[in-house]
């Protein structure tokens, strides 16, 4: 079993430190604190509360507050995959990391959250008697992540905000979370809900598989919350787009590639995350990248994803 905490090969990159440095750093830490989340052994593994606490040090920060999605109207597409992942790496670098599953299918309540008891409450429920959402909030099975379940009577939901405003529906129930980043997990529709979903997002991250039903969803997709942002009178969305399952070895994925960059430019991410059986078999196994044998190339990938989609800041 991989171990999700960092080593000190990543942390070297993270901090930009040799890591004969860093070994350094994290003795100190040891040496300071006897009880603190580092691990020795063959291999040195560092938690969280260290890692946040070595980036800080070298003024690489979280923004206090991020709101991001991944979102397709199209379905299949990898936005539960990539969602989960960017979660718990997010929190293994130290980030407070609150995933709202609002997709009645409920993947990934079910693979993050192991011990989520008979008949949580769900997001739609906070609106039936006005509760507040830190009501619904549990924690993972991952230290600093914690989850908003969903349950397939999320279905329902339509019915519940029917008539509600949904510039207000998802935005009022996040103020005043303390969580650097909130993922908000959606099924690939557009309704009241999840159209609340992308209006209360600070970041909009539209994955395209190499298909041409893929790319078209996605110029689809920013139509349609472009439209709906202009609607409700909300500035225009910052959108990225992320190519996923791509394989260097099939002239799909070089003709979808090269469609995105011509079409969105600057608006895609400068990396992709690639096809390969060791993130199919992390899903299959309810699990991350990280808890399983993997690829070094798909982990940085993820790696980077997490640090683009948390917004990782060097301040003065
Ligand atoms: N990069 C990849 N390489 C290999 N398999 C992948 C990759 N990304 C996703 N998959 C597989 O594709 C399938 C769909 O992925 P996922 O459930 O994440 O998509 P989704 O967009 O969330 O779907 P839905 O719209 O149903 O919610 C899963 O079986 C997953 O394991
Ligand atoms: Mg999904």
């Amino acid at each position: 079993v991989e171990n999700i905490m960092l080593s000190i090969v990543e942390l070297a990159a993270l901090l930009s430190l040799s890591k004969e440095r860093v070994k350094q750093l994290v003795n100190d830490e040891l040496a300071l604190n006897p009880g603190v989340d580092i691990q020795t052994g063959t291999v040195w593994r560092i938690g969280p509360q260290t890692v946040r606490k070595l980036m800080a040090a070298r003024n690489i920060r979280f923004p206090a507050r991020k709101v991001a999605t991944f979102a397709s109207f199209k379905g299949g597409i990898g936005k539960t995959t990539i969602s989960t992942n960017v979660a718990v790496r997010a929190a293994s670098l130290g980030a407070k990391v609150l995933l709202i599953d609002l997709d009645p299918e409920a993947c990934s309540t079910n693979q993050l959250v192991k011990s989520g008891g008979k008949d949580p409450i769900i997001f739609v429920d906070l609106f039936r008697e006005n509760l507040d959402i830190r009501k619904a909030i549990l924690p993972s099975s991952y230290r600093g992540l914690d989850v908003v379940p969903s349950a397939l009577r999320n279905h329902s939901s339509e019915k519940i905000v029917a008539g509600m405003n949904p510039k207000r529906i998802v935005k009022d129930k996040l103020e005043g979370l303390d969580y650097n980043l909130i993922l908000l997990e959606l099924p690939p529709s557009f309704t009241t809900l999840t159209g609340s979903a992308y209006l209360a997002a600070d970041l909009i991250v539209l994955p395209c598989i190499p298909s041409v039903y893929s790319l078209e969803s996605v110029a689809l997709t920013i139509e349609a919350i472009d439209s709906l942002a202009k609607e409700f009178e909300v500035p225009k969305k910052e959108f990225k787009v992320l190519m996923n399952e791509y394989n260097s070895a099939r002239v799909a994925s070089q003709q979808i590639t090269k469609e995105l960059l011509d079409t969105y430019k600057s608006m895609v991410f400068p990396f992709y995350i690639k096809e390969s059986t060791d993130i199919s078999n992390a899903n299959n196994a309810g699990k991350s990248v990280f808890e399983i044998k993997c690829s070094k190339a798909i982990r940085e990938d993820f790696h980077e994803l997490t640090m683009q989609v948390c917004g990782v800041e060097v301040t003065q």
